[in-house]
């Protein structure tokens, strides 16, 4: 593929005619527009271009020389501090490397599981304790979400409650596009309680080492800055995700009753999640900025552009996907985009798997009988930057 400026790339097509009200409600209708006429967009309303075609997307994430992270600009860098999500390799891969072993399979495998299913079963027996109906957003994903969270990070003297309102604010902050003094205000709060907290527990850590994220970060040769600052971008990375790509999991299976058999009977309940978090991404777009004037799938993009990967329309490309709008299982198996790519993939992969697809799912599926949504209260969902159900009604026995 042509990576320079050639005379025969296409310009860029403008989309006036996006608006963001209408991306928060339903983007899928706008994504099938925009691919349907070129991989990317300059968007006026959202400030970028908007990167949709899934080849276009792939070609961004495997090259940080043409496409960095490192934004101009960046809210979520006002907002969390310059975590190394924002940074390029060489700098990048000292600060992903000091995460160690804590988030993948083998810590998963020997710890965090068991942790995983003492949390699934508190949220399980307060839903069943308080009757035979519950908000599965409220009352069991989002908690359980958040208590995951704080155990792997070691927020030992928070609570779940604190990591949710950590998490939610300082996301609000990285999307404060309308510079809201209140949400920076918000944002600033928690910031400054989440530095304070890891203030007292790295001196604790270094004392007494467990397997958390902040024992494993208490000895590091990394600056308490960047420390900080990985911290709560994993807050903001870690929580809503995992709570969504359950919520929508559960939400798909419950629609999809034909589905939903086979993997019960079955136990496909990898296929099930996969199929989930490609079909509704919980991280809809991130962001990339041009280094120079290149070539992108055909497209002429400047230097300095910045760039929004909408993994959650390359998603559902159907260049790639058969019948991409529709949740189904049974597809053949192409690789998604929903965990990302190249030196920035998902640090929190496995523990997204193993909390969603082997122990939440399996549980809810098995502890709640007949588990069926409400007829009356219907499930909402909403967003694009991310992705979820707000809310989602169930009725069990
Ligand atoms: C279904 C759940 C999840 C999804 C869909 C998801 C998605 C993503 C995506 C798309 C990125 C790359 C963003 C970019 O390149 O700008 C990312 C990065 C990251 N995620 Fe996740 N995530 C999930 C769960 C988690 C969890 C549970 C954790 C922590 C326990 C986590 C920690 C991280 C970290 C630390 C990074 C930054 C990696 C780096 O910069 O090298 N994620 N995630």
């Amino acid at each position: 593929m042509t990576t320079e400026a050639t005379a025969d790339a296409r310009p860029i097509p403008t989309a006036d005619w996006v608006t963001i009200a209408d991306l928060y409600a339903n983007p899928y209708p706008i994504y099938q527009r925009m691919r349907a006429d070129a991989p990317v967009h300059w968007v006026p309303a959202v400030g970028r271009y908007m990167v949709v075609g899934y080849h276009a997307c792939h070609e961004i994430e495997q090259d940080q020389e043409r496409f960095s992270a490192d934004e101009t600009g960046s809210l979520m860098k006002r907002s969390m501090g310059h975590s190394m999500l924002r940074k390029d390799d060489p700098e990048h891969e000292v600060e992903r490397k000091s995460y160690g072993g804590v988030l993948r399979p083998r810590a998963i495998k020997q710890h965090w599981t068991e942790v995983f299913q003492r949390n699934a079963r508190t949220y399980l027996d307060r839903l069943k304790d308080a009757g035979s109906g519950a908000d599965l957003i409220a009352e069991f994903a989002a908690p359980y979400a958040a208590e995951n969270l704080r155990l792997i990070m070691g927020f030992r003297d928070a609570t779940q409650e604190d990591m949710q309102r950590w998490s939610q604010t300082m996301i609000d902050g990285t999307g404060n596009y309308a510079d809201d003094p209140d949400v920076w205000a918000k944002a600033l709060t928690s910031s400054q309680e989440v530095d304070e907290a890891i203030d007292q527990l790295l001196p604790y850590y270094r004392d007494n080492p467990d397997g958390s994220l902040l024992s494993q970060l208490a000895d590091m040769p990394i600056s308490l800055e960047a420390v900080r600052a990985n911290m709560k971008m994993t807050i903001g990375g870690g929580l809503n995700e995992p709570r969504d790509a359950l919520g929508t999991m559960v939400w798909a299976l419950l629609s999809n009753p034909d589905q939903l058999q086979q993997v019960l009977q079955d136990g496909r309940w990898a296929d099930a999640f996969e199929e989930s978090v490609r079909w509704v991404a919980p991280i809809g777009m991130y962001p990339r900025e041009a280094t120079r004037d290149t070539v992108l799938d055909g497209v002429m993009v400047p230097k300095g552009a910045r760039l929004g990967v909408v993994i959650g329309a390359a998603n559902r490309d159907p260049a790639v996907f058969e019948d991409p709008e529709t949740y189904n299982i049974n597809r053949p198996k192409q690789p998604h985009l929903a965990f990302g790519g190249g030196n920035h993939f998902c640090a929190g992969t496995w523990v997204a798997r193993a909390s969603v697809m082997q122990v939440a799912a399996p549980m809810l599926f098995d502890e709640l009988p007949n588990l069926r949504l409400d007829p009356y209260n219907s499930a909402k969902d909403a967003g694009w930057v991310f992705r979820g159900m707000l809310s989602l009604p169930v009725h069990w026995g």
